[in-house]
């Protein structure tokens, strides 16, 4: 959560103000930050996770053990259905911590929050 925290620092939010950091943790150790980068064109804002991934995959990272995602203080920030969907391509068993309303920090698995996954013919190196 620290280190979302972190990547939360780098939001660039001016259209919905609501800033969103992760922090995604491959299985070699290394993390990847990701932060939302929002567009005039709203449409074509990338969250968090998503960028986080990005990063990784980038880095060389492939397989990934869990991610964190920190949003603004007192509010929820569970990953949107479609950062759900992307991290399956890569991480089906994923841990996923993000704050709760209130402060709280929730952990709960990937296949959980997205049961039954869009996954056709499984992940393609
Ligand atoms: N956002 C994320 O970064 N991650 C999510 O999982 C949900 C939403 C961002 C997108 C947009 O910039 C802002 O939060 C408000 O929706």
């Amino acid at each position: 959560m620290a280190e979302a925290e972190r990547a939360r620092a780098l939001a660039y939010a001016p259209y919905s103000r609501f800033r969103v950091g992760a922090a995604l943790l491959a299985r070699d150790g290394r993390t990847f930050r990701g932060c939302n980068v929002e567009n005039a064109s709203y449409g074509l804002t990338i969250c968090a996770e998503r960028a986080a991934l990005c990063n990784a995959v980038a880095g060389g990272a492939r397989e990934f053990v869990a991610i964190a995602v920190a949003g603004p203080r007192g509010r929820s920030a569970p990953p949107c259905g479609a950062c759900r969907q992307a991290l399956a391509e890569f991480a089906p068993d994923l841990v996923i911590h993000f704050r709760e309303r209130g402060g709280r920090v929730a952990r709960r698995t990937l296949r959980a929050l997205l049961p039954a996954a869009f996954a056709p013919g499984g992940r393609r190196r």
